[in-house]
């Protein structure tokens, strides 16, 4: 049985290879996104593994359907990119990875905050140049901080835990309370978080209501001299209100590792020939940003589990069975 695999990075190959090595499937890698104009290259497969900068739109379901692609398993939590009424209503399966190392996303939040807070990648470029000097590296300590979380789902959960040996006050907003963090956290409104966190990391899926949750209004709310961490999805953050908050020095700064249009730039080697996108050329300038490419799952145990439940969740479909993983 054929599988088409989009999008697909080197790096994930030896993983699916191994996970697929007992199963009757053929894996077909391709490194393009799918997309209407590569849609076709899925001609002859029975399922399509998909990621999270694929666009799995009302047309291109459509054309999958017509090509006799019964599965779409996304190799990614968050299905925000695919058009799930849409997939109902052509009767596709839709299945995607719920969880994968939850404490792989939480680790690296914790790393781009403190690298943040200490201007470690600063401090990398200059010694590479031979610049040993310290002026204008002096940091904050994360201790005794106040943190607002904005997800307390798995990965919000983690970071609260690893946040919690750092000493700091933590601030959470979500809609359904975890009750495990209520002595933990300090569960308050957003507006109230946003007003009193001195650094706020953002941990919730996008969707409707959580679209530009970061926006002109919100980011005034935040304490001047405060910073941001987003390690969700690019659309919660207006990204030229974060510009213009950096430009006025309102933020201290900023680490991105998703953002809003970096489907196409992300994952992507752009080294010889540029970006054609100001806003995030902008955002590379300024010293106090990070931006990482979608990295924060990047680990091989988070690669290991994808890959395997990504298997489970073929193998439960090719064999009818009960389907836990799926998107409806
Ligand atoms: P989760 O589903 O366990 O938790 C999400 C939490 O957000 C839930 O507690 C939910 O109640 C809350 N929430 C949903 N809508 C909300 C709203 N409007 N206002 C306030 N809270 C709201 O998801 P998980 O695993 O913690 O992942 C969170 C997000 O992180 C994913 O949706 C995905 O977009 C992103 N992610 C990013 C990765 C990366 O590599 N940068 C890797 C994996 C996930």
């Amino acid at each position: 049985m054929k599988i088409s695999v989009f999008s697909t990075q080197a790096f994930e190959i030896p993983f699916f290879e191994e996970a697929f090595r007992k199963t009757s499937f053929d894996l077909h890698f391709i490194d393009g996104v799918l997309d209407c104009t590569s849609v076709d290259s899925a001609q002859g497969s029975i399922g399509v593994v998909v990621f999270v900068n694929d666009q799995l739109d009302a047309s291109v379901l459509a054309r999958l359907k017509e090509l006799g692609i019964e599965w779409v398993a996304l190799r990614c939590a968050g299905f925000n990119n695919v058009d799930v009424d849409a997939a109902k209503t052509l009767g596709l399966s839709v299945v995607h990875v719920p969880a994968y190392s939850p404490t792989a996303v939480a680790e690296f939040t914790l790393g781009l905050i403190l690298a943040l807070l200490r201007n470690i990648p600063q401090a990398y470029r200059r010694t590479k140049d031979l610049n040993f000097s310290l002026d204008g590296l002096l940091g904050e300590g994360l201790s005794g901080k106040s943190v607002g979380v904005i997800g307390t789902g798995k990965i919000g959960t983690r970071l609260v835990d690893l946040l919690a040996g750092f000493d700091c006050q933590i601030l959470a907003f979500d809609i359904n309370k975890n009750r495990d963090l209520i002595n933990k956290v300090n569960y308050v409104g957003l507006e109230e978080l946003l007003r009193k966190s001195q650094i706020v990391s953002l941990n919730v899926p996008l969707n409707d209501k959580t679209f530009h949750l970061i926006n002109e209004a919100s980011l005034q709310l935040m304490p001047k001299g405060s910073f941001l961490v987003n390690t969700g999805r690019g659309g919660l953050i207006h990204t030229e209100a974060l510009v213009q908050a950096l430009k006025s020095k309102h933020l201290a700064g900023a680490a991105l590792d998703v953002y809003e249009q970096e489907t196409g730039v992300f994952f992507k080697d752009h080294s010889s020939y540029g970006i054609e996108d100001d806003l995030l050329a902008r955002l590379t300038t300024f010293p106090n940003v990070i931006v990482t490419s979608h990295q924060a799952f990047l680990s091989k145990e988070a690669l290991q589990q994808i890959a395997e439940v990504t298997a489970a969740n073929l193998i439960a479909l090719a064999h009818g069975s009960e389907i836990q993983n799926s998107v409806y």
